[in-house]
């Protein structure tokens, strides 16, 4: 079976950038992104490519090159639905913030309902795939609404999660670690399907790349590799507070155990803590499932990996209050960076959000400056945590659209996203117009040490005792 016609609900992080991707690489299909919300789609669809609704290096090339042709952004679901031999779910799948499971649970209420809407409108068989992350055995629930609900017509539910990684999406969904599609291989039906997305694939990953497995191994790995990955992050910031102690360098560690090949080189920097919309939902998810199953010891084991990014977030303005002589009351700090990691305009769950609300509650006055992110969003992440009226947010914190406007007459600097303009600036400069002594905490570990103290800086690296 030769797919002709997609159809993927959710034109988010995940499934605008997808699907540009295989609208570029396979150009005799027609791929239509369907969402309920239109000022994202409208943004899509704009002219102007730098009002793209996510930046992502390389993504306005390929929108701009497939969009009109065989990529479509529009509001009419239903019709995308009713023309499309397969469709892609890849809407958002928060933590549930209401009722059982609040606050660990992954809220499917999205999922069910774009369920009951392609249940609803479709009228030929049709091939429904998980791109969204999805609790393991979520395929037999969507299986049974569009059974139930549907006009008779024979659903396949793959599960095809997706692994990519913002700011490196493009490169990460060209050449791909691997692709996992689960299926049911036990009927002729099932492995139709398996093949019919296998050969979307292949026309441009390497066949030894596509991994078929079974509907719950493809759930549940996604969650895994989350998890091992966050895991990473928690255990290198663990032992960068034992350097702090000790005087080890976190680098000089990370670089002395990724050289290990069973231990590998990535994910070993230390930070001050991992944000993004996924490793603290799917860590919690995975969390809940483990209870659910009465399997306490399991869950504690991955509940920690959220306990210690909590405990590093904190740890850093804990010690922003303590160096600067245990008040920050009145005084002005600058944030370089909010985006929760670099080249992403996305600020879900950034480290930013929580070291800012702690001083704000200190009374300090925070200067951020981001290259990407809007000054709306900033103010908008503040608002979401509820600590303090708008207004006083307004008041406290300013957004600056200049890097060396954001820094001056501060009294301390805290880098809190790695982006990589960051280390190029004129320090000189930056210290010249500071409060004395001027202060700047590195919580990527990005500047170099050596040539800040030499203008005057004192100088505070995440994971270094020196
Ligand atoms: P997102 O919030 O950016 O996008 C989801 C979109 O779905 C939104 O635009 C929303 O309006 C739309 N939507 C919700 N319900 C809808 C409905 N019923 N009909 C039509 N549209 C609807 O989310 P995202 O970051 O793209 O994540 C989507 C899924 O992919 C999540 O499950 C996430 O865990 C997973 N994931 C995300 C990433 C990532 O880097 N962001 C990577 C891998 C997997
Ligand atoms: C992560 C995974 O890497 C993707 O494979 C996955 O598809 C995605 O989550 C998802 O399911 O949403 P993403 O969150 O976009 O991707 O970005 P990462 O590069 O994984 O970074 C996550 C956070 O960890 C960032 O805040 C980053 O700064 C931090 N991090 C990462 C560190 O602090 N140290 C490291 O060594 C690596």
């Amino acid at each position: 079976m030769k797919i002709k016609t997609i159809c993927c609900i959710g034109a988010g992080y995940v499934g605008g950038p997808t699907m540009a991707v295989i609208a570029k690489q396979c150009p005799y299909i027609e791929v239509t992104v369907v969402d309920i919300n239109e000022s994202r789609i409208a943004a899509w669809n704009s002219k102007n490519l730098d009002e793209l609704p996510i930046f992502e290096p390389g993504l306005a090339d390929i929108v701009k090159e497939t969009r009109g042709k065989n990529l479509f952004f529009s509001t009419d679901i239903d019709k995308a639905i009713d023309e499309a031999e397969m469709i892609f779910i890849s809407v958002n799948t928060p933590t549930k913030t209401y009722g059982k499971g609040k606050g660990m649970a992954a809220d499917l209420k999205y999922i069910e309902l774009c369920a009951r809407q392609i249940a609803k409108v479709a009228k030929q068989d049709k091939i429904v795939v998980e791109k969204s992350t999805l609790p393991v055995r979520t395929a037999s629930a969507i299986k049974s609404i569009l059974d139930n609900t549907g006009n008779g017509v024979k659903f396949q539910i793959l599960s095809n999660p997706e692994f990519l990684a913002e700011g490196t999406a493009v490169q990460d969904l060209l050449n791909p670690d691997r692709v996992l599609i689960g299926g049911d291989t036990s009927t002729k039906e099932g492995e139709i399907a398996v093949q019919a997305l296998v050969g979307i694939y292949s026309n441009w990953v390497p066949k030894d790349k596509i991994l078929t497995t079974n509907v719950w191994s493809s759930e549940l790995s996604k969650l895994t590799a989350n998890a091992f990955l966050a895991q990473r992050v928690s255990s290198i910031n663990a032992m960068s507070e034992i350097c702090e102690k000790t005087g080890a360098d976190i680098k000089e560690v990370s670089k002395a155990i990724g050289m290990d090949s069973r231990i590998g080189s990535k994910f070993l920097n230390a930070s001050v803590g991992f944000g993004g919309s996924c490793f603290q939902k799917d860590i919690l998810n995975l969390v809940y499932i483990a209870k659910s199953y009465g399997l306490n010891k399991v869950a504690d084991y991955w509940e920690q990996v959220i306990i210690m990014n909590d405990h590093q977030k904190n740890r850093f303005s804990d010690n922003i209050v303590s160096t600067l002589y245990n008040t920050v009351s009145g005084k002005k700090i600058t944030f370089l960076g909010w985006a929760f990691k670099k080249d992403t305009n996305d600020t879900r769950e950034s480290p930013a959000i929580k070291v800012a609300d702690n001083l704000l509650s200190e009374q300090a006055k925070i200067a951020v400056f981001d290259p990407k992110v809007t000054e709306e969003r900033i103010y908008a992440d503040l608002e979401y945590l509820n600590s303090r009226s708008p207004k006083e947010n307004k008041d406290l914190l300013k957004v600056c659209l200049d890097p060396y406007e954001a820094c001056k007459e501060s009294h301390a600097i805290a880098i809190l996203t790695e982006w990589d303009e960051f280390k190029n600036y004129n320090w000189k400069q930056v210290y010249d117009n500071m409060q004395k002594p001027a202060f700047i905490f590195d919580g990527r570990g990005i500047l170099d040490k050596k040539t800040l103290e030499e203008i005057g800086f004192t100088y505070y690296k995440i994971g270094s005792g020196n």
